[in-house]
C-alpha cells in the first residue's frame, strides 16, 4: 500500500476498505483547521482531485503541522475512512506525517488563489502543480495514447523519421540550422563560402519541420504509416497559435486519394474527441467549470455532424459575399488569413470545414497538380477558435510533374534525391496530412494560447526552461 496513488484511493476505497491503513505521499493544496484539528488536502497528480488528510492537532509535535504549509510535500499515513465533509467520499485520519521537502511561504509563488496565465508562464517549472495544468498534462498523455491506439486498431506502423535531415519538406526555408563549426571561424570555400564539407554530417543540415518526406518513402512499402514527434520551425510568427517546437502526428498511406484521406482525417480527429470524452471527464468537468464553459458543448457537436467540405474557390466566394470588412482583402489565388478561416469556420459554418484544392502557388511542392493547371489536391482542416488544425494533400506520384514544381520554386532538387527515387521505382496514388498536437490540445482543453497547452514552450526569444 506504499504506492497508492489518490485516484486509485478515491476510487477503489471500496476495495481497498474503509478503516484500512494507507500512506500518501503528495504535495499541499491548502491547509486549514482550527486549535484542535488540521485539515490538509493533497494532491499527487494522479486526478484532479484531492483527498484530504485529518490531524488531531492533540496526536501530533505540534511543530510539524506549523510548517506544513502549501507546496510542501509530505507523507501521510492513517486510516482510510469516510468523510463527514463535503464533497469528498473519504478521508484519510492521520497518524503520522512525515515531512518529505517544505516549501517556504514567504518565497512559494503558488499560494491559495487563482493565478493569470501570463504569470504561470513565467515560473513553467512549477506550472505542472497547479490544478489547470495537471489537467492539460493528463490530457495530453491520454490524447497521445489514443493517437497510437488509434492507428495500431487500423495496423499503421508507426515510423520513427529523423529529426536532423537535409531537406525542407515545407520548402519554406524555416529551418533551424544544425552544426559543429566554429561560427567564430568557420572553413571557407576559395569564393568565401562557408565549406559545410567541414560540417558535422559533411553538409548543410537542419531540424526537420515535418517527417512526411521519409514517411513517404515507408508508406511505399509498408502501405499505411504514421509518424509522431517533435517538428521545428523558425518562423517569427509571436501568436497564441505557433510554437518554434510543436509536437506533429502525420499518417501517411498508399493507395488514398484526396477523399480517403479527408474521410481517415475527420475519423481520427473524431476518434481523440470521443476518447477524452469517455475516459478523461474529471479534467473536462474541471476545465469546462473554471475556464471554457462551452468545452464539453463543444466538444460533443463536432461528433454529431459531419465536417463541411468545400474547394478553396468556393470558400474565396463566400468571403468575397460576406458583409464582413476583412484587413487582408480577398481574390482567387490568395492564402487564406486566419480571420478568413474563422470568418468560414465561426460564422458562416459554424463547424469544422475542409478546404480543398488550393492554388499550386501557395501550397507545397509535393501535393497532386490538379489538371486544371492551377490547383493542387491540398487539404486544410479548419476548427472553431483555432483555424488550421491538419495540413494535408494527395501527394504528386508523377517523376516529372514533380521535377518541374520542384524547379518552378527553384529548390535544390539534390537533396531531394531519395524523394524523387520514389516515384522512380514503383510509384503509386498516396496521401496524408499533418496534425498539429498543440493545436488539437487546444481544441481538447478549451485553453487560448498555444503556450498552455505544452509543458515547457519555445516561441521566439523563448526558450527558458
Ligand atoms: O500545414 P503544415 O505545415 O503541413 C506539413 O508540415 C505537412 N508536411 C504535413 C503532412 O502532410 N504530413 O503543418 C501541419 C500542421 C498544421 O495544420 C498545424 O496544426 C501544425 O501542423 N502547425 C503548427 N503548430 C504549432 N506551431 C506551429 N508553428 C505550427 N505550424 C504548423
Ligand atoms: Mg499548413
Amino acid at each position: 500500500m506504499d504506492k497508492i496513488k489518490i485516484y486509485h484511493l478515491l476510487k477503489e476505497y471500496d476495495k481497498i476498505g474503509l478503516g484500512s491503513t494507507v500512506s500518501i505521499k503528495a504535495w499541499v493544496r491548502t491547509k486549514r483547521g482550527s486549535n484542535t484539528v488540521a485539515f490538509i488536502a493533497l494532491n499527487d497528480g494522479s486526478t484532479i482531485h484531492n483527498i484530504q488528510a485529518v490531524a488531531e492537532l492533540a496526536s501530533f509535535d505540534e511543530n510539524i503541522i506549523k510548517q506544513i504549509t502549501t507546496g510542501s510535500c509530505i507523507q501521510v499515513t492513517g486510516k482510510l475512512v469516510e468523510s463527514m465533509g463535503k464533497g469528498q467520499t473519504v478521508e484519510i485520519q492521520a497518524e503520522s506525517i512525515e515531512i518529505l521537502g517544505l516549501a517556504d511561504p514567504q518565497k512559494f509563488p503558488l499560494q491559495k488563489k487563482g493565478h493569470s496565465m501570463e504569470f504561470l508562464r513565467e515560473i513553467p517549472h512549477l506550472r505542472p502543480r497547479t490544478n489547470y495544468f495537471g489537467c492539460v498534462l493528463r490530457l495530453r498523455h491520454a490524447m497521445a495514447f489514443a493517437i497510437h491506439a488509434y492507428f495500431n486498431e487500423k495496423r499503421f506502423v508507426y515510423v520513427h523519421t529523423p529529426i536532423i535531415t537535409g531537406a525542407d519538406c515545407e520548402g519554406a526555408g524555416e529551418m533551424f540550422q544544425v552544426t559543429t563549426l566554429d561560427m567564430e571561424n568557420p572553413p571557407r570555400l576559395p569564393n568565401g563560402a562557408i565549406d559545410y564539407h567541414q560540417d558535422f554530417f559533411g553538409k548543410f543540415t537542419s531540424l526537420t519541420v515535418s517527417g512526411q518526406l521519409n514517411g513517404e518513402m515507408c508508406a511505399m512499402a509498408l502501405g499505411n504509416i504514421y509518424t509522431f514527434g517533435p517538428t521545428f520551425r523558425a518562423e517569427n510568427s509571436n501568436t497564441p497559435r505557433h510554437l518554434s517546437e510543436f509536437w506533429m502526428i502525420e499518417p501517411e498511406m498508399a493507395f488514398y486519394d484526396i477523399n480517403d484521406n479527408m474521410d481517415l482525417a475527420e475519423d481520427f480527429i473524431k476518434y481523440l474527441v470521443r476518447y477524452a470524452l469517455e475516459h478523461n471527464m474529471d479534467d473536462l468537468q474541471f476545465l469546462n467549470d473554471m475556464f471554457d464553459k462551452e468545452l464539453i458543448h463543444r466538444l460533443q457537436s463536432v461528433l454529431n455532424d459531419s465536417f463541411v467540405r468545400i474547394t478553396y474557390t468556393e470558400a474565396i466566394d463566400i468571403l468575397l459575399q460576406a458583409k464582413q470588412k476583412f484587413e487582408f482583402p480577398v481574390a482567387w489565388g490568395v492564402d487564406l488569413q486566419s480571420e478568413h478561416e474563422r470568418y468560414l469556420v465561426e460564422k458562416h459554418f459554424n463547424k469544422p470545414v475542409i478546404i480543398t484544392n488550393y492554388p499550386k502557388t501557395i501550397k507545397a511542392f509535393y501535393m497532386k497538380q490538379n489538371d486544371d493547371g492551377k490547383t493542387v489536391r491540398a487539404m486544410d482542416v479548419l476548427f472553431p477558435k483555432i483555424g488550421e488544425i491538419i495540413g494535408g494533400s494527395e501527394r504528386e506520384a508523377d517523376l516529372h510533374k514533380l521535377e518541374s514544381a520542384i524547379k518552378e520554386r527553384n529548390m535544390d532538387e539534390t537533396s531531394l534525391f531519395y524523394y524523387l527515387d520514389i516515384r522512380r521505382f514503383g510509384t503509386a496514388p498516396h496521401s496524408g496530412f499533418g496534425l498539429g498536437f498543440e493545436r488539437l490540445m487546444l481544441f481538447i482543453t478549451g485553453m487560448t494560447n498555444i503556450r498552455d497547452v505544452i509543458p515547457f514552450p519555445r516561441t521566439p526569444k523563448n526558450a527558458e526552461c
